[in-house]
């Protein structure tokens, strides 16, 4: 199964959801189902319930429950299986190695694949709709604003003029060619543009944001919810989502008095992110970038 994908952050998220209460635990990105197998392991009076919208990912599932769905779906996810109140949530975002590692997936700009990247192999709009189609300023806003990349404009341009383009290494080496020399920067030029390619393609920001309201709207007290992000978009969603819900009072300040009443629905478990700690990154560099948030209801919805 590590074939498939090694969790990252894998003690500490058992150290911060093993001890939630009995009752069903999530995990949204069940993936290769690294974090599953070891939450399930880590306390008998959990039922770890999975959830991924990649088919490929059920094949893992072994003897655990895996829904397939994305995950911005939670309510109907898990009303359809009769499940109400969570003891936890589990998010851990993104692609895994498995998306990567087959070409045809079409993830990787170091190895020739069709232009896809949809996690869910049923749904209808691919990159290769993205590439081929979109207009040259939609290109370069979305380039700019899902990859956070500053050559948007130049790269969007040398797409256009491009087209049709086929394949992830071709696209790889428009984006490379477009990139002013003086600016390459450590890591490969294509890799902002193919995130911001895979976002818009999957619409992750948007799950991300609907899958981490659902799944803190249905924790019990006591229930807790960790996301772990690659990259500063999903990051900023999901700090924001938690400060939110740990913010006390938010009458308006030329009120004298409190009128909200409002407890804190939420204690922030982390205040700062969890990061992996050198030997986890040196084994396995995916855990560079990672971010754990953990966050627990500290109220009755
Ligand atoms: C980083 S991997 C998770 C790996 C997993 N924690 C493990 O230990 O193997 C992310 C997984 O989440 C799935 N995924 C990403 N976004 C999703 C969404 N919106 N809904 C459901 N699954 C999603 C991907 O298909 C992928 O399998």
């Amino acid at each position: 199964m590590s074939d498939y994908h090694q969790p990252v952050l894998l003690s500490e998220v058992i150290d911060f959801l093993a001890l939630t209460p009995p009752g069903v635990l999530v995990d949204a990105t069940f993936g290769g189902g690294g974090h599953a197998r070891a939450l399930a392991r880590a306390n008998g009076e959990h039922r770890v319930v999975g959830i991924d919208r990649d088919p490929d990912a059920r094949a893992n599932a072994g003897d655990l429950e895996v829904l397939e769905g994305d995950f911005g779906d939670l309510d109907d996810l898990l009303d359809s299986s009769g499940i109400g109140e969570i003891s936890g949530a589990l998010f851990d975002l993104g692609i895994s190695s498995h998306h990567v590692d087959e070409a045809e997936r079409g993830f990787s700009f170091h190895s020739e694949g069709p232009l896809d990247m949809r996690m869910d192999s049923t749904q209808d709009l691919t990159a290769a709709d993205v590439i081929n189609t979109y207009s040259e300023s939609d290109l370069a806003r979305l380039i700019r604003t899902y990859g956070e990349e500053s050559q948007a404009k130049r790269i969007a341009r040398a797409i256009v003029a491009a087209r049709p383009i086929e394949t992830t290494t071709e696209l790889a080496g428009v984006i490379a060619g477009a990139m002013p020399a003086a600016l390459r920067r450590s890591g490969h030029p294509a890799r902002k543009t193919f995130q911001a390619i895979r976002i818009a393609v999957n619409n992750e920001l948007e799950s991300v944001r609907r899958g981490v309201d659902a799944a803190i709207g249905r924790l019990g007290v006591g229930g807790r919810c960790a996301v772990i992000s690659y990259h500063s978009l999903e990051d900023r969603i999901v700090k924001r989502r938690f400060a939110d819900g740990a913010a006390g009072c938010d009458c308006p300040p030329e009120l004298p008095v409190c009128a909200c009443g409002r407890d804190p629905e939420l204690r922030l478990v982390t205040r700062k992110p969890v990061m992996a700690r050198d030997e986890e990154v040196e084994a396995n560099p995916r855990a560079r970038s990672a971010r754990l948030r953990v966050a627990e209801r500290a109220r009755a919805a």
